[in-house]
């Protein structure tokens, strides 16, 4: 009896570990974590950015969850594409943030579009928005830091009470392709938050709306709530984190159980 638990415990150990490896092999885009605390850099849109009249993501929400000496800066920029963020000089100000931060931290750049590239008017392909996200991750392992790319935050606009509209569906795909083609990790954000918004239905996902009718923007307490989904998801593919990110027990059982939050 004692002896057929140990062998189940050993295979359940194995079957994890060969579960683990196989995620490496694709996912997990860098190194373990060293001694250094943690920095994070967040680039991205809307769906990320610091909460205003114009916008407001899960960025800040994510940040409120460090434990000094980890630290972060939130570097959304409203209407942000994965071009105009570039060619505006965000994201030479993310990647300044890596260069003088690699000594005392483990540096970490965030990397979530989507929204805005996939606007006809932002001319810009599918295949053009996938070569781009390529480019960020590469350009943030050159400099010494660390890439997440991050699938865009669902849309919280629905076809039916349990049903989103799944606007973001190509989007999803081609970070997914981009984060296999650069070995980086990333985070599945769009299915996480899709599935919790179709689990809590059309009525409870409007109380994270930045205003009644705004579907794409979180205002403060969405932004914790969705903050803390991209937490754990983090936490998920680099268990290090960790003890760098405090936790919510409570929200995070909420969001894993379909709950309202
Ligand atoms: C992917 O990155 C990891 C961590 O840096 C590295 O160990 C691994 O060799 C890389 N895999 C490929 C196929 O480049
Ligand atoms: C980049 O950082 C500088 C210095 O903090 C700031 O003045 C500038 O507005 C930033 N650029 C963008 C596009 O946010
Ligand atoms: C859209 O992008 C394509 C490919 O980069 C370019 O040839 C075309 O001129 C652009 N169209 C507009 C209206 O900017
Ligand atoms: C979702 O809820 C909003 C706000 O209550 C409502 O305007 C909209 O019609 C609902 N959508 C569906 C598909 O029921
Ligand atoms: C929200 O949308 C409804 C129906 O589309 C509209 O009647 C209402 O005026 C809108 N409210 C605001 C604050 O824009
Ligand atoms: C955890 O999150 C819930 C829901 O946002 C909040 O009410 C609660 O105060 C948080 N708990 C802690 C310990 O921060």
């Amino acid at each position: 009896m004692k002896s057929q638990m140990v062998l189940s415990c050993l295979l359940a150990l194995v079957a994890r570990a060969v579960a683990s490896i196989g995620d490496s092999t694709f996912h997990q885009g860098a190194l373990k974590c060293t001694s250094k605390p943690p920095a994070f850099f967040l680039a991205g849109d809307s769906t990320t950015a610091v909460q205003s009249e114009g916008g407001g993501g899960w960025g800040n929400g994510f940040l409120s969850f460090l434990k000094a000496p980890a630290w972060g800066v939130n570097l959304g920029h409203n209407g942000a594409t994965t071009v105009s963020f570039v060619q505006g000089g965000d994201w030479a100000n993310v990647t300044d943030y890596v260069k003088r931060n690699t000594r005392r931290f483990d540096t970490y750049v965030t990397i979530q579009f989507g929204h805005n590239d996939q606007k006809p008017a932002s001319n810009i392909s599918l295949s053009q928005y996938q070569a781009n996200l390529e480019r960020l991750a590469r350009e943030v392992k050159g400099i010494g830091g660390t890439p997440f790319l991050v699938t865009p935050l669902t849309r919280r606009s629905f076809v039916s009470e349990h049903q989103t509209d799944d606007s973001l569906h190509d989007q999803r795909l081609a970070t997914i392709a981009a984060a296999r083609a650069t070995n980086t990790t990333y985070l599945d954000l769009n299915q996480a938050s899709m599935n919790y918004a179709n689990r809590i239905g059309n009525e409870s996902a409007q109380v994270y709306n930045l205003h009644p009718n705004d579907t794409t923007h979180l205002n403060d307490y969405g932004s914790v709530v969705f903050g803390r989904l991209l937490a754990d998801l983090m936490i998920e593919k680099r268990g290090c984190l960790e003890r760098w990110i405090g936790p919510n027990e409570t929200l995070s059982y909420d969001l894993w159980h379909g709950i309202p939050a």
